[in-house]
């Protein structure tokens, strides 16, 4: 059996103004009609030949009501599980783990994150099918991506000898976010991939992987879903017991443990994933995978350009009008309006941190 687990607590602060606390990026129709989430669901459909599961939704307590329209508008079932507060991916993971224990006796985790674009679905689902042997012997198995440039927002993984005719490596180490020179080292070196963010193991396999990484992690967790309580369709976790839980995420916590060669750790994989994949983080990212006129720009909404480049120009009230801007992005909507250079999209972020500070 496979159980997706869909992690979607996150806040997306990087897509701010149109990402909010209240209403994040993954939940947003920010490239066709359906939500990010929607697509992640979406991506499922035909898999039924590796017995695919109902998806284990992990989500904030905020987040709750949309989620569950979002997959009632797509006649989709799933458990949905809500944290009261956000701990990051492992805590996360680690629930899902455990529900699915209860439910069953050790089916395969399919980690899927819900801020990602795929347009090749066959090749994610090839991927998916040769990852499921080696997850089902007792291996973590990773996703890669070949890197074409030097991102410092993700992990890189050092891939070794070929594991099987599958196409499968080893893995040699994970480093998860290295800074600009090394990431480029690696880009040069040619022998890492960047890590998608999915992952594919047994429930057993991670929750013996987290318990010998961060125990103390795996207890908070164990509380929290032990103690924790059932209304309609969600699943409730225990404030308390998650609220002192620590936060880190999988690619912190375990899978750069896994290259330091822990002894009691399970092994690692790397299938190679090619499917049209991008990590829609920040707005360059956005504008990138969306269609452009043939200037390069990308418009949304009221907006009018005139000799303008590679803009991104979103309006969800009012008219925006732009001149001779290149490689700018401007994001309008009811009560806050975003300029920002292509190249400084990251650093939304610390307006977002600004404004929590002054709230
Ligand atoms: N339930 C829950 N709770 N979900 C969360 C939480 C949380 O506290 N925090 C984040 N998520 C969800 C996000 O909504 C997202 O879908 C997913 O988990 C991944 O979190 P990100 O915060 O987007 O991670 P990242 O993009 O910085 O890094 C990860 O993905 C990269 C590729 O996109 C890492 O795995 C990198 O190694 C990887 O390269
Ligand atoms: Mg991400």
């Amino acid at each position: 059996l496979l159980v997706p687990v869909i992690l979607s607590g996150g806040s997306g602060t990087r897509l701010w103004p149109l990402s909010r606390e209240q209403y994040p990026k993954q939940l947003l129709p920010l490239i066709d009609e359906d939500s990010l989430f929607q697509a992640t669901v979406r991506r499922l459909d035909g898999l039924d030949d590796i017995a695919v599961q109902p998806p284990i939704i992990v989500s904030n307590e905020e987040y709750r009501f949309v989620i569950a329209e979002q997959l009632r508008l797509m006649h989709k079932q799933g458990t949905i599980i809500l944290e009261p507060c956000g701990r990051n991916t492992a805590p996360a993971l680690s629930i899902a783990a455990l529900a699915a224990m209860d439910n069953d006796s050790d089916p395969v985790l399919l980690v899927m994150p819900s801020d990602h674009v795929m347009t090749d679905i066959p090749a994610f689902q090839a991927s998916v099918r040769k990852g499921m042997p080696l997850a089902a012997d007792g291996l973590m198995v990773t996703f890669g991506i070949q890197p074409d440039a030097p991102e410092t927002g993700y992990g890189y993984i050092q891939h070794g000898s070929m594991l099987d005719e599958s196409g499968a490596f080893q893995i040699i180490r994970f480093v998860e976010k290295p800074d600009a020179a090394i990431a480029q080292q690696y880009l040069e070196a040619g022998n890492y991939l960047w890590n998608s963010g999915m992952f594919m193991m047994r429930a057993s396999v991670w929750l013996s992987a987290i318990a010998a990484c961060r125990r103390d992690m795996l207890e908070a967790c164990r509380s929290a879903w032990q103690q924790g309580s059932i209304d309609g369709d969600f699943r409730r976790l225990d404030k308390t017991a998650f609220t002192g839980c620590p936060g880190d995420s999988i690619d912190y916590a375990v899978m750069e443990q896994l290259s330091a060669g822990q002894l009691d750790l399970p092994s690692g994989a790397i299938v190679p994933l090619s499917a049209g994949w991008s990590d829609v983080g920040a707005w360059d990212a956005l504008w990138r995978t969306l269609p452009k006129d043939g200037a390069g720009n990308v418009m949304r909404g009221d907006v009018l350009l005139h000799d303008c480049r590679e803009t991104l120009a979103i309006s969800e009230n009012r008219l925006v009008a732009c001149i001779g801007t290149d490689n700018l992005v401007i994001i309008e909507t009811s009560d806050a309006v975003l300029v920002v250079h292509q190249s400084k999209t990251q650093e939304v972020k610390k307006i977002v941190d600004k404004l929590k500070q002054q709230a």
